[in-house]
């Protein structure tokens, strides 16, 4: 007969053994948290170049033993993708990351749905890599929100280097000169423009022709500040006037055209300059095109010495499941990581947000960024994008888009007319 210590000895053991079967299924568990977290991430990234440069990342996020779960939606300027991202949200639903920028973080903060990842910042000194200007964007109350991948400068000129020769020009560096040479491509019959008529598109052109036009100065009263003398004096007048001039040298087909078939027009000749973004460089390096001998990337005219800049990067938001949290972090770690930094930024088309970076690998229109960005930065000419989210709220630069558009594409409305409604828009809630 087993006497009752022997049984409570007995009950013991056992569950001493179920506890230490119960510690090694934890053990499991934890070994489980480097099983591959599956990572879904939005982004906008679906032309040509852009596609390529998603594809590094994701390639990299799985070299660390995540599954990359793709969420791409496509249109230019990434107005769909946000769209897309705020079903899933109100859903309750997010993906694990979002290509989101400039004031729209601190909007998703607000509305109590982001993750902090400043955990992942502190050990890697973030604050020492990326530069003050960017590194308050990306922070909401504080802690790290958001990783930038990038520096985009939007006040380029692309230009079709043979175009130019056939008519035997230069690059432009002022207006008159510009309007000459569009001129001389249109007698020759090249269109001198391209441009893909979409919002943004018209937005951002303008954006570059106002800061052409007026200077730094001027653009941060009157997009940074939004003050309302400056939105509808004279100088913006002549802005826009000067942008309206543009026009008549864009063709018939332009309705509804992505950026990247405008950026196609210039790459195989049928038109010869294009105001875009450096994401427009990506088009050019997956057709092989060498810049400096096939293709001139020049400031927007009399914008030589300033510059626009626009930071692509991701917000990361609250989610249930542990291994995509640590998921999260893995990626947060790798976007800012010197490898990525180099190999995403040479098929994007932008410059590393990581300073410090060796640039020996990067091309002629790339170091000119950098180099510009740095003297800009030091004379108080580096001006964030307001079309491109860097700036206003996402209601005054859909107010914006809407003034200019129209402005754009009704010849009835004047110049003092479009000044006028942009001071209005500026004050949209
Ligand atoms: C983004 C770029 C993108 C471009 C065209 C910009 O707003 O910052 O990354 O390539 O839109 O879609």
């Amino acid at each position: 007969m087993r006497t009752q210590s022997t049984i409570l000895a007995k009950r013991a053991s056992q569950t001493a053994r179920f506890t230490a079967c119960a510690l090694g299924v934890a053990a499991l568990f934890a070994a489980n948290v480097a099983r591959p977290a599956e990572v879904e991430v939005l982004h906008y990234w679906t032309s040509g170049g852009e596609a390529k440069s998603a594809q590094v990342l994701k390639q990299m996020l799985e070299e660390k033993g995540d599954t990359w779960k793709d969420f791409a939606v496509a249109g230019g300027g990434g107005g769909n993708a946000m769209t897309a991202l705020k079903t899933r949200v109100i859903a309750g639903n997010p993906p694990a990351a979002a290509q989101i920028k400039g004031p729209a973080i601190q909007e998703w903060g607000d509305e109590g749905v982001l993750v902090s990842i400043d955990d992942v910042a502190k050990s890697e000194g973030w604050d020492k890599l990326i530069p003050s200007q960017i590194s308050s964007i990306m922070k909401y109350k504080g802690q790290y929100v958001a990783a930038p991948v990038n520096v985009h400068r939007v006040n380029w000129l692309w230009i079709n280097a043979d175009a130019l020769k056939k008519v035997n020009a230069q690059a432009p560096t002022t207006w008159d000169a510009f309007f000459k040479t569009a001129d001389a491509l249109q007698k020759a019959g090249i269109t001198p423009v391209a441009i893909g008529g979409q919002s943004w598109q018209e937005a951002e052109t303008f954006e570059t022709v106002a800061l052409g036009v007026g200077g730094a100065a001027f653009y941060k009263k009157a997009f940074v500040q939004l003050d309302q003398a400056t939105l509808k004096g004279p100088t913006m007048v002549k802005a826009l006037e000067t942008f309206k001039k543009i026009k008549a040298y864009t063709d018939k087909g332009q309705t509804g055209r992505d950026w990247n078939m405008a950026t196609g027009m210039v790459i195989s000749g049928k038109a010869a300059m294009q105001f875009m973004g450096d994401w427009a460089k990506g088009e050019f390096t997956v057709a092989n095109k060498v810049p400096g001998q096939d293709y001139l990337c020049v400031p927007g005219p009399g914008s030589q010495g300033s510059y626009t800049f626009n930071v692509d990067s991701f917000a990361f938001f609250k989610v249930k499941s542990a291994d995509v949290e640590k998921g999260q972090k893995d990626l947060a770690s790798l976007l800012l990581s010197p490898k990525f930094q180099e190999i995403f930024n040479l098929n994007k088309g932008s410059i590393p947000v990581r300073q410090g970076m060796d640039l020996s690998k990067f091309d002629d229109c790339a170091k000119k960024s950098a180099a510009d960005f740095t003297s800009a930065q030091s004379k108080g000419t580096l001006v964030p994008s307001w079309a491109h989210d860097m700036v206003v709220s996402p209601a005054v630069e859909g107010a914006f888009y809407d003034v200019i558009g129209n402005y754009w594409n009704d010849d009835s409305e004047t110049a003092q007319q479009a000044a006028d409604k942009l001071a209005v828009a500026a004050k949209t809630q």
